[in-house]
């Protein structure tokens, strides 16, 4: 059987690629350290697929078809395809649609009902950190989009739930494999809205220490009662929570954050506790 091999989480913000010239060189060791880290903690739990949990910015899907959570069940998936990620070639990347049809069946199975594609965009929340983390060569990708993007949004109860469903199907899935689980996006931002780069520090350091607790109700409490005033963009924390669905609620290690005004996001990187890694 296929066995859980690591549990990871990261943001994406696209002004680190657009802006990264703006950024202090602090800022970028900074980030490029973060980014290094996840990707040597994704090396290390030696990881053959790796299920990448990230919303959709209107690449492939858009206000007249937006489903909640949808799979991406391709043989292959190409991105980024905006235009202005020039700093990062366009590629294709292997997906694994065996494992990715386990998981849509086990969904089904569970009552969850997940939308599928057999040809995904990779845009920039996928692209940007497993590019940074310069795996090298990259695990074949299961991508998943969550909807944080419109609301009205899944629940962050039913995000928890469905990270444990992908940690069962990953259990449950026939042959030799390792799999991890890459939550990208969050955390606090604010784009479009009239506060736009607001970053709510105070949110965020305050979400960091609900996710290094295995106390997943009151994580969940936290981000019912705070998600709707830390900026429209900390909706992708929603991917976290189905991270730490995954890693069984056990709580994240903090790899690094940082809030970067030019940047507009408090950027967060973090693993499932190395001292209960398997
Ligand atoms: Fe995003």
């Amino acid at each position: 059987m296929a066995e859980l091999a690591g549990v990871f989480a990261a943001s994406h913000g696209p002004m680190i690629v657009r802006s990264w010239d703006k950024l202090s060189a602090t800022e970028r060791t900074s980030l490029d350290n973060a980014f290094l880290e996840l990707g040597r903690r994704i090396t290390v739990a030696r990881v053959d697929a790796l299920v990448v949990i990230s919303p959709d910015h209107w690449v492939n899907f858009f206000i007249d078809n937006l489903p909640s959570i949808c799979v991406g069940v391709g043989e292959a998936h190409g991105g980024p395809p905006e235009p202005w990620f020039k700093a990062f070639p366009h590629r294709t990347l292997a997906g694994h649609p065996a494992l990715a049809g386990h998981i849509v069946r086990t969904a089904l199975e569970r009552d969850f009902e997940p939308s599928v594609s057999y040809q995904l965009a990779l845009d920039h929340g996928f692209c940007i950190p497993l590019w940074k983390a310069k795996l090298d060569p990259l695990p074949a990708i299961v991508p998943v989009i969550f909807n944080d993007i419109e609301p009205p949004f899944p629940t962050v109860k039913r995000c928890y739930a469905w990270g444990a469903m992908l940690a069962e199907a990953i259990a449950s899935f026939p042959g030799r494999l390792r799999v991890g689980v890459l939550a990208t996006g969050g955390l606090s931002h604010s784009i479009g809205e009239p506060d736009m780069g607001r970053i709510d520090e105070a949110f965020d350091r305050d979400c960091i220490r609900h996710f290094e607790k295995s106390e997943t109700p009151a994580l969940l409490d936290f981000l019912n009662q705070r998600l709707p005033t830390a900026g429209n963009g900390a909706s992708e924390i929603r991917n976290w929570v189905a991270a730490h669905g995954a890693a069984g609620g056990r709580g994240f290690e903090l790899i690094d954050y940082a809030p970067i005004p030019d940047v507009y996001v408090g950027c967060g990187f973090a693993s499932w506790k190395l001292h209960e890694q398997r």
